[in-house]
């Protein structure tokens, strides 16, 4: 296993078979070593800092019915909320204060949110912050939609692929939503010049060793700036409410092979892996995470953007969470950091 693990440092991917043997025969011996590298490398490129992005949520309302998701529009137990633009920046500013240099908006696809809109709202973050990075996180939209967006000030993008396997994406979301849509979407993106960021659910229904190896190959292909893996939770509104969820243990194996894929990589210890074990986000930095995403939504909103069950962080002041999130990372021995964090080439490939 670890001349596996060395290879992979080395040529930064593997074989199908190579991956297939990594990730079946992977055990505790081997999840350690693949860490230690993992963080060698991590620190090559960012040394001990902690990126952190606050999450602002502002809208759950969404056209789609992704059967997974807590906020699909089937769900008819979701309480639905929009926040305006002054509410976005009202967390903005109080984010700006916490030491956030990074917001990322997120939100269901809400039509409501007109490109015009989204604009103005991106125009005004922007004004207001010029020294901070805006990541958008609002879904499939247009070549043109995401060049008006871009052209308004957006620096990045999150865009989860959720598999990169066309069977798998059928199971998971209902025909209108495709595979290839996802991809022209991940792919005009990087045209635009923003950094990227892909990613999938660990342990979602029905998923294969063989999905798994076809999201890294994907990673590989796209070369994004940023990957977001994190556990699926079942939501108890959903048609997978009786599914299993996915595991810490391999949510933590992935993300040290992601580090070793893409060294430069932003990679987010996750809320989900978090809600999955009281100390996910730690080891997540420990296995090669190096960015955390608190929520600065208000309190008054954050139980409504429930896209799993028993999502932790729900309760409290953003600058509670940054002083929990701020012990928390001590205790890992990396630092939290105000900076905007934005992606840095490999060294080894500069
Ligand atoms: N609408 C935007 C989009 O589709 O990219 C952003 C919001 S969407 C709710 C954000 C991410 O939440 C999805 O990409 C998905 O991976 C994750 N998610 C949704 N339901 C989940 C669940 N039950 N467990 C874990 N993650 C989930
Ligand atoms: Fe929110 Fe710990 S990060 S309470």
């Amino acid at each position: 296993m670890k001349a596996l693990i060395d290879k992979l440092r080395r040529d930064r991917v593997l074989s199908r078979e190579k991956f297939r043997a990594l990730l079946e025969n992977r055990d505790e011996d081997a999840a350690s070593y693949l860490f230690a590298r993992a963080r060698e490398v991590r620190e090559g490129v960012y040394g001990k800092d902690v990126y952190m992005r606050g999450l602002i949520e502002f809208t759950n309302y969404c056209k789609n019915d992704c059967y997974y998701c807590g906020i699909r529009r089937s769900n008819d137990g979701a309480e639905r909320y929009r926040l305006t633009e002054a509410q976005i920046l009202d967390c903005c500013d109080k984010g700006y204060a916490l030491g956030f240099r990074t917001f990322v908006l997120q939100g269901g696809e809400d039509p409501y949110y007109t490109d015009a809109r989204m604009c103005a709202i991106v125009r005004a973050v922007k004004e207001k912050h010029p020294d901070c990075a805006v990541t958008l996180s609002i879904g499939e939209k247009s070549y043109e939609t995401y060049k008006a967006f871009r052209e308004a000030g957006a620096d990045r993008y999150l865009l989860r692929h959720e598999t990169a396997n066309d069977g798998h994406y059928k199971r998971l979301h209902p025909p209108e939503l495709s595979l290839s849509n996802r991809k022209r979407c991940l792919y005009d993106l990087k045209a635009l010049g923003y950094q990227v960021g892909c990613g999938f659910m660990v342990g979602s229904p029905y998923q294969m060793i063989g999905d798994i190896i076809d999201d890294l190959l994907f990673c590989r292909e796209l070369d994004p700036e940023m990957v977001g893996i994190g556990p699926f939770i079942p939501h108890h509104d959903t048609p997978f409410r009786g599914e299993a969820a996915g595991t810490m243990e391999l949510t933590l194996f992935l993300l040290g092979v992601l580090r070793l894929m893409l060294p430069g990589v932003l990679l987010p210890a996750t809320t989900a892996l978090g809600t999955i074990h009281p100390l996910g986000r730690e080891k997540g930095l420990l296995a090669g995470a190096n960015v955390v995403m608190p929520n600065l939504s208000p309190t008054g909103v954050r139980k409504k953007y429930l896209l799993y069950d028993n999502k932790i962080c729900t309760g409290d002041e953003a600058a509670e969470c940054v002083q929990c999130l701020k012990r928390r990372i001590d205790s890992t021995g990396y630092t939290l950091v105000t900076a905007r964090g934005d992606y840095k080439k490999d060294p080894e490939k500069l």
